[in-house]
């Protein structure tokens, strides 16, 4: 989990011009995502904080690198414990992201 003043850093990503979709949130590692509907996920991850995880091969912060769906950097974690690229994916209300994977609930 990345901690929460590594949230609270500032945005790697800085807005230039006003959302223009519908406000939504999301949660991401339990804390509420302001974004709006056209959005990726990434670009509202990063409006908020300055990293989506570490590397799963050390501590390293990772951010995304290609912005565009081929260099797998930007991995989140789905509540039902399924990854997704946060570049390629578009923000929805009621997400709930993790900057790690989450194990599905026992049925
Ligand atoms: S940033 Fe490269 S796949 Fe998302």
């Amino acid at each position: 989990m990345i901690a929460s003043g590594e949230h609270r850093a500032g945005g790697q990503f800085h807005r230039v011009a006003a959302m223009r979709g519908e406000p939504l949130s999301l949660s991401f590692d339990g804390q509420t995502i302001a974004a709006a509907a056209g959005q990726s996920v990434l670009s509202a991850l990063l409006a908020h904080g300055r990293l989506l995880r570490r590397s799963e091969f050390g501590d390293d912060p990772r951010a995304g690198f290609c912005l565009m769906g081929a260099c797998q950097d930007c991995w989140v974690w789905s509540q039902s414990g399924g990854r997704l690229r946060a570049c390629t994916t578009p923000v929805a209300a009621g997400m709930i992201l993790a900057s790690r994977p989450v194990l599905p609930p026992h049925g």
